[in-house]
């Protein structure tokens, strides 16, 4: 498949430089462009938490440079680990790159062999997003219209994206005619980051409100749903952005195709189903205001959780780098990934 990287893979949200790390401020998107110095570990830790950098891939990257900066400062090593570990608890990218990098530690690792361990996660994963956008895209069949959530691309990423990266890949192979993009509400991941990706590549697409998918579906506009994912257990119940587990729902009432896209790294074979899948609860005011307005009446109170559980019977394949796994069950994920 011919895919036109020169065009389609330019933003990088995450950037080593040596001696700090270099992030592209995800709060400030699209009204400004700022970049945030992290220069140890616990400001790594406060841009996880504080969605500065976010998705399930760059976190676990973003977390494998704050122990880089913790050895570069002669600081005790575990604490690091622990306080970046528990920054965030559902997308288990970011403790797979710290188990990755604990595994350099007991192996007698100093700080540059440990920079190379990170250089190393940084690069496997825009591999992999570059074989998963082909992989993903031979699935769907020219001329079709395909419906994404959240913002799984370059920003949640190395680069290229997972979700977005097959998105990506389709509309330059000449496979997808039509990208549409929920908002994503509360935090506005489609709206903000999506658009503003898609935009800057240059290609069309169309912001739906969350509340219009089933009606875009009915309207047989779209063929797939294409996401991203935080963590796939080991029968393939997939964890992901709140509103996820809907359009799944929605998707197969309308005889929508729904595909998950994402790296070895988010499988966790340790958690056998979606319900030992621990859903982040963030601050309820984030559904109480509109970019630091408030829109709610005071004395309202609110429920916020930012992921939700899709069970694998309503995913109808799953992409990773190691390969596609159509209706995915407990069977097939172990034959893939092992125990
Ligand atoms: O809360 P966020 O913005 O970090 O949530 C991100 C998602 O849910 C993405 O869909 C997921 O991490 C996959 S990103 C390639």
């Amino acid at each position: 498949m011919s895919i036109d990287y020169d065009r389609y893979d330019r933003i990088r949200a995450v950037q080593w430089q040596g001696d700090h790390l270099r992030l592209l401020d995800q709060r400030l998107l699209p009204r400004a462009e700022e970049w945030i110095d992290c220069r140890d570990a616990a400001q790594v830790t406060q841009a996880i938490r504080d969605l500065a950098v976010r998705g399930a891939p760059a976190i676990g990257i973003a977390a494998a440079w704050g122990v880089v900066l913790a050895a570069q400062q002669g600081a005790p090593l575990e604490p690091a680990l622990a306080m970046l570990r528990a920054a965030r608890p559902t997308a288990v990218n970011l403790m797979w790159a710290l188990d990755r990098m604990k595994a350099r530690i007991t192996a007698g690792a100093d700080a540059a062999a440990l920079e190379r361990e990170a250089q190393a996660i940084q690069d496997e994963d825009l591999a992999a997003n570059r074989h998963m956008g082909e992989l993903g895209a031979a699935l769907i069949a020219p001329g079709s219209g395909v419906l994404t959530h959240c913002n799984t691309g370059s920003l949640a990423t190395a680069g290229f994206g997972t979700a977005l990266g097959v998105i990506r890949a389709g509309v330059s192979a000449g496979r997808i005619d039509e990208v549409y993009a929920g908002e994503t509400r509360p935090w506005q991941q489609g709206a903000r980051l999506t658009m503003w990706e898609l935009v800057r590549d240059g290609v069309p697409a169309r912001l739906i409100a969350d509340s219009a998918a089933s009606h875009l579906m009915r309207s047989g506009a779209v063929q797939w749903v294409i996401v991203g994912a935080d963590r796939i257990a080991a029968n393939g119940d997939t964890a992901n952005k709140i509103g996820t587990y809907q359009l799944a729902i929605a998707a197969r009432h309308h005889g929508v195709k729904f595909m998950v896209v994402a790296p070895s790294s988010t499988v966790d074979m340790a958690t056998p189903s979606g319900e030992a899948i621990e859903i982040e609860l963030r601050d309820p005011a984030e559904l109480l205001a509109v970019a630091g307005q408030r829109t709610v009446v005071e004395g309202a109170q609110a429920w916020n959780p930012v992921f939700d559980v899709t069970p694998a019977g309503l995913i109808d394949a799953i992409v990773t780098e190691r390969g596609v796994i159509e209706h995915p069950n407990a069977l097939a994920m172990q034959a893939m990934f092992g125990s």
